[in-house]
């Protein structure tokens, strides 16, 4: 049993945490605790204290769900109005409902009728509770709704929080940014249609941690539209988080009789920013992922987009392929250019036909080939836009959003279609469905390039609804081609990371997290990915990228992409026959031991930034088998020598492994506590070690 009563009390049990709720018979749910365990008749309601007339005592309570009303006057959770103009919700208590791992808490208003619904679902063995809520009209009016987060979380005590989120960007992903939050509130946001590459649909929050200890706080909203998580610390000190659907163009209209789930959020507590992720990766893969990929070893790919940009066709492709397969690739994704009349960004988006210049005989032709060469074929779309140069948008202008009094903003040349038109589902729909029907299709890369704009949708009787109604359709559109293609799978990518979100997660296998594939970059960009997602959600291509002039060596760039989802990505052609055999080692390399990466536990022991030094760790389950991986750019002063401190293997086994010109074999604990001494003076250092229990 994860879920435990007492009374009024309600404790969500995971392996090493309580978090404890109480309602009350005023139709509030107070959080009473979320950290260490205790004795469960313990626990108990802080009264209000004596009424301070200059501030309300509601402002005190810690409550699980703030509805905007009465003397509340902290950001709220939920804000509606009625048919009668009202714009408050008085709830009061109506039920709670408990399970073996779950629990619902039902609120009504004491006069509209509204139902709340607090919804928790416990995941012992990764201490992570799930999140939402779920509304019920149970009248006949419509309830509007202006403000409507999936969750509150109010954080223990009083000190100021480390608030983190990303400030990043295009070839910039996931840029942490940590604040300590004083006083007022910290809003991170999307208002672009996608999650987006800036801010992110999650918080991390710590007083004191670092990677091995200090509690931490996180919780990762489901969704990859716009959105909204809103950090706020008040009078008393206290510091409250909501995470939502953004509420910036928002209206969510609630009919009677109709009731609506808000998007869950994941919320996690671990002792160090390790655990954190660690709990993160099993949680994804054993629960999130779909399930038909989530828990397979996920194949090599090739990718040929750095390679030939829109310039694609048979006989070049096929080229490509036969390099690709002689480096040990076990999957050929031709990206951009294979459509339409696509040379370049300019056209045919949205005319999903094989162009027969490039294309003759259908894509038939080059799958057989790559097939041929004991690969699989995967193919590039970008199903929710249309450039206005092409047959689908000179035969329906009005399925792109537009306002017909405004200039349509064409970011790289294109528009974005209005998602919420059943025809335009259908549509995409069935153009996907056909190619991968007619073609042994094995994976689809799932790209969307540009933000929204002018989202003027005559459609739609309230076209606020648009931003929520486009994600739904998304996701629904990928469920459906999913299910009947169940040996497809899909990768969502958004200009890079634009839309690699645990929303994402739910329904793609796999993300491309950056356009930006410079290893040292790289780096950066992978460990802050892999910071809050899966390993194995993380497509991560060698290329030959040079934007810095910087001639990274090929080994080190393997070094860099073999820690998430091995992927090439460069122009082949250009390899000499030495380069192919380089690559070919290390993708058979990678293959022997995927599954401690795509499976394992990722132990980050150094840190580029901090120690000049990256060294990531994958350790297997029974803790026999693990990878390190070392990797520098160069070291300054001559005097770089650090002990590495080898965390994750199991102290009592002995574990043997050659590193530079030792040989070591000694226990877990020695490799723990006393660590082994790494000296680097090389530019571009890098080194796999593969270590073993004896
Ligand atoms: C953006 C993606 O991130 C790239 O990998 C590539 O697929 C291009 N789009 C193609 O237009």
């Amino acid at each position: 049993m994860s879920v435990l009563r007492n009374g009024k009390t309600v404790v969500l049990e995971t392996e090493n945490f309580h978090y404890v709720i109480e309602y009350d018979d005023f139709g509030y749910v107070h959080n009473i605790h979320w950290g260490g365990k205790c004795p469960i008749e313990d626990y108990w309601v802080d009264d209000l204290g004596d009424e301070n007339p200059n501030h309300p005592n509601l402002d005190q309570i810690r409550c699980e769900y703030t509805p905007f009303g009465k003397t509340m006057y902290r950001p709220c959770a939920v804000k509606v109005h009625f048919a009668d103009g009202c714009r408050e919700i008085n709830p009061e208590f109506v039920s709670c409902e408990t399970g073996k791992d779950t629990a619902v808490i039902t609120l009504k208003d004491c006069y509209y009728p509204l139902e709340i619904k607090l919804l928790y679902k416990v995941y012992e063995e990764y201490d992570i509770i799930k999140r939402s809520v779920c509304f019920v009209n149970t009248g006949s009016d419509d309830i509007v709704f202006e403000t409507l987060m999936s969750t509150e979380l109010t954080l223990p005590g009083t000190e100021p929080y480390h608030i983190v989120n990303t400030n990043g960007g295009w070839g910039a992903e996931f840029i942490p940014a940590d604040t300590v939050l004083e006083a007022g509130s910290l809003t991170f946001e999307s208002r672009q249609g996608r999650s987006g590459h800036i801010n992110s649909p999650y918080v991390i929050a710590y007083t004191d941690a670092d990677e091995l200890k200090g509690r931490v706080f996180s919780a990762h909203l489901m969704w990859s539209g716009n959105f909204k998580v809103k950090a706020h610390r008040d009078l008393l000190n206290i510091t409250r988080v909501t995470l939502g659907l953004n509420s910036f163009d928002f209206e969510h209209v609630l009919k009677g009789g109709e009731s609506f789930e808000a998007p869950a959020v994941i919320c996690t507590i671990s002792d160090g920013f390790g655990a954190m992720s660690r709990n993160l990766n099993r949680f994804g893969y054993n629960e999130v992922l779909p399930k038909n990929f989530a828990k397979k070893p996920l194949p090599v790919l090739y990718n040929s987009w750095e390679a030939t940009e829109f310039d694609v066709n048979v006989k070049d492709q096929t080229a490509l392929a036969k390099k690709a397969a002689a480096a040990g690739c076990e999957l050929f994704v031709m990206d951009d250019g294979w459509f339409g009349a696509r040379n370049d960004d300019h056209a045919g988006l949205g005319d999903w036909y094989v162009n027969k210049e490039k294309f003759p005989n259908g894509l038939g032709e080059l799958i057989e080939s790559v097939n041929a060469l004991g690969m699989d074929f995967g193919l590039w779309v970008e199903p929710e836009m249309v450039n206005p140069d092409s047959d689908l948008y000179r035969a329906h202008p009005d399925w792109a959003y537009h306002y017909d009094t405004r200039k349509s903003n064409e970011i790289r040349n294109q528009l974005v279609l209005n998602m919420t038109k059943p025809e335009v589902q259908e549509y995409i729909f069935n153009c996907v469905d056909t190619l991968l029907s007619e073609n042994n299709i094995k994976y689809i890369k799932w790209d969307m390039n540009r933000p929204f704009s002018e989202t003027g949708g005559e459609n739609l009787e309230h076209p606020k609804m648009l931003w929520y109604l486009h994600t739904k359709a998304v996701y629904s559109i990928v469920d459906r081609l999913k299910e009947k293609h169940p040996e497809v799978q899909f990768e969502s990518c958004s200009s890079g990371g634009g839309r690699c979100d645990w929303g994402a997660l739910e329904h793609y296998d796999e993300v491309w997290t950056s356009d930006n594939t410079d290893a040292i970059d790289r780096i950066f960009i992978q460990k802050n990915y892999a910071l809050t997602r899966p390993v194995k959600t993380m497509r991560a291509w060698v290329t030959d990228i040079n934007w810095y002039n910087r001639d990274t060596p090929l080994d080190f760039r393997f070094n860099i992409s073999m820690r998430g989802v091995l992927s090439m990505g460069g122009n082949l052609n250009n390899y000499s026959d030495d380069d192919i055999a380089v690559s070919r080692k290390y993708v058979d390399m990678y293959k022997s031991f995927r599954n401690i990466i795509q499976f394992g536990d990722l132990y980050r022991l150094l840190d580029i930034d901090k120690d000049e030094i990256s060294a990531d760790i994958y350790v297997d389950d029974a803790k026999d088998n693990a990878v390190l991986f070392i990797a520098t750019v160069n070291t300054r002063c001559m005097k770089k020598t650090l002990p590495l401190y080898i965390q994750g293997l199991d102290d009592s086994k002995i574990y043997e492994f050659d590193y530079e010109d030792k040989h070591y074999r000694k226990s877990g604990a020695f490799f723990r506590n006393v660590g082994i001494p790494v000296e680097i003076r090389k530019q571009y250092y890098n080194n796999i070690i593969k270590i073993k229990a004896v």
